[in-house]
């Protein structure tokens, strides 16, 4: 069961192993990755009606662009089809969805659904849905710290840099106060690394490691992590 008490307010994951699980199966990895989409949209709906504050996803990372044509353009053919058909249902859920990362370089029709969805759910005040589309930890970083340089330039900052002037200009910095720090980061599929997600972000957050391959991950795997982050201790370095 979960305590209501000691809910995280951010969880963060890493979607991975869906062409493991298309190969177990002797499926094209493209029907691992709409399994994929199928697991995802039912852990936005388990976190909403959990009353989670922030759910962030890692879709496609700066590096996914080295797999195959066929393969990346499969991927954001299937998110189009995710945020067009989910729209209304994310919508009604009162969820906010955000991208992170820079969603400009994929394709125009992706780009178009994306662009759509952000608009429409913008003013909603449930869950806020992060989507981590060409995103990449060093990436983000890189940018807050340009971003900076030029308000150096232009006289908008001046002195020491500081940890928030950096936070507040990553993707999950927000003028109306920034998405807090993952509480906790779920990995699927047995790897252990972060392969370039939330690097700035992650600095206390929980993991959670499962050998689950993210087409099978469901809403009760997902409530047991949960449980098993509420029962770690988090010291923050202050004990
Ligand atoms: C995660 O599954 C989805 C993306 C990275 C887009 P993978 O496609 O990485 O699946 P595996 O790791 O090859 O099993
Ligand atoms: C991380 O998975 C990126 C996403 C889940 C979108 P990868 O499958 O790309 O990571 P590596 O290559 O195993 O580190
Ligand atoms: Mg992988």
């Amino acid at each position: 069961m979960l305590d209501k008490e000691r809910m995280p307010r951010h969880v963060a994951i890493i979607m991975d192993g869906n062409g493991r699980w298309a190969k177990k199966k002797g499926l094209s990895r493209l029907k691992g990755h709409h399994a994929g989409m199928e697991a995802m949209k039912e852990i936005v709906r388990c976190s909403s009606d959990i009353g989670l504050e922030y759910l962030t996803v890692y879709a496609f990372s700066t590096e996914n662009w080295k797999r195959s044509v066929e393969e990346v353009s499969g991927i954001f053919r299937l998110l189009v089809k995710f945020v067009d058909l989910d729209l209304d249902e994310m919508h009604e859920q009162n969820v906010r969805v955000k991208a992170f990362g820079d969603y400009s370089g994929i394709p125009a029709a992706s780009r178009r659904s994306m662009d759509e969805t952000l608009e429409r759910t913008k003013d909603n005040t449930g869950l806020q849905f992060n989507i981590a589309l060409n995103y990449g930890g060093r990436d983000d970083i890189i940018r807050a710290v340009n971003q900076i340089a030029e308000e150096v330039r232009t006289g908008g900052i001046e002195g020491e840099i500081t940890e928030e002037m950096i936070s507040s200009r990553l993707y999950s910095g927000d003028v109306n106060g920034n998405v807090p720090d993952p509480d906790l980061i779920i990995r699927t599929s047995g790897e252990q690394r972060l392969s370039n997600f939330l690097l700035w972000q992650c600095a206390y957050s929980e993991f959670v490691f499962t050998d689950v391959l993210w087409p099978d991950f469901t809403p009760e795997i997902f409530m047991e992590l949960i449980e098993e982050y509420q029962n770690r201790d988090r010291r923050f370095g202050g004990r």
